[in-house]
């Protein structure tokens, strides 16, 4: 693609420096910082058992003072297919609860840091927020006010992308969309239109420093190498960004199928010599 750009990712540097980092990474040559923000525990459950068993925690809460349930478990029975035997008893469901809702098994850092790198940084950075957390919404706002330039949230996070795109444009942030390996971009694509970015991962989000999964699950090239075309195709103008174990030996992957921001953490972190990582990665991208 022509004009890559490469957004280092600061996960695995030095985080007890992380505004030096970030600084050592700009004078090396990258065209923006990949700001990746996680928030804890992971969650293998689908998006619609986040909302039944919310659904069922919040209609629990409600009905405390009687201390019976017995017709939201009708009404759960009747509408949503739940048997009465499987329904959690109430500390269990919060516990699910507290469970579904992070969407990583790490933490790394949220707005107050990003608005100390800002004053740290100045306004020049771009900074490209990856939200790996589960309900992005709450973090729209404080992360413009910090200095976000773009807030890449998770499809498989939100329950309203299209409600949740716009907030980001009203808050004068660009809007980045991305998708787990395990999603295909056929869910990613009704919002390619509205969006600035999308966002493919090249591994489980939440770790550095993880092998690039092409040829670990057949969903993921699907996913890696006819989507990422695809999208290209169809999507002229969108920027396409790749995540997860992009360095030197898989750039050349990601540059053919049609990625056009590179993000690279430990490839260029580890390296004695991160300015020729950063040159080597975007001139082998732009090819
Ligand atoms: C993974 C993060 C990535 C990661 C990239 O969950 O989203 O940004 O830090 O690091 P490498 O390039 O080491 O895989
Ligand atoms: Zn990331």
């Amino acid at each position: 693609a022509s004009g890559c750009k490469i957004g280092p990712s600061i996960l695995n540097s030095d985080l007890a420096s992380l505004g030096a980092e970030c600084l050592r990474m700009l004078d090396s040559g990258a065209d923006y910082l990949h700001l990746d923000v996680m928030d804890g525990t992971v969650s293998s459950l689908k998006a619609e058992t986040v909302s039944l068993a919310h659904l069922c925690i919040l209609c629990r809460k409600s009905t405390m003072a009687s201390l019976n349930y017995n017709w939201l478990d009708e009404w759960l029975y009747h509408k949503g297919g739940i048997s009465k035997e499987s329904l959690l008893p109430l500390p269990a469901l919060w516990q699910t609860l507290s469970l579904l809702r992070h969407f990583v098994p790490n933490i790394t850092f949220g707005h107050p840091v990003v608005e100390s790198l800002r004053k740290q940084l100045g306004q020049d950075p771009f900074f490209d927020m990856h939200m790996m957390v589960s309900r992005p919404e709450q973090w729209v706002k404080p992360m413009a006010v910090a200095g976000a330039n773009q807030y890449t949230f998770h499809l498989e996070a939100t329950e309203n992308p299209g409600a949740l795109i716009k907030d980001i444009r009203e808050n004068g942030m660009k809007v980045g969309l991305a998708i787990k390996p395990g999603t295909t971009v056929e869910y990613l694509a009704p919002w390619a239109n509205q969006i600035d970015m999308a966002l493919v991962m090249t591994v489980e989000p939440g770790f550095g420093g993880q092998k690039f999964m092409e040829d670990m699950m057949p969903k993921v090239k699907e996913v890696f190498g006819s989507g990422v075309h695809w999208l290209r195709t169809q999507f002229p103008s969108l920027d396409i960004e790749v995540d997860g174990g992009v360095g030197p030996d898989t750039i050349h992957k990601c540059a053919e199928a049609g990625a056009n921001m590179i993000v690279s953490g430990s490839a260029i972190m580890r390296s004695e010599d991160p300015r020729s990582v950063i040159n080597l990665l975007r001139n082998v991208c732009s090819e």
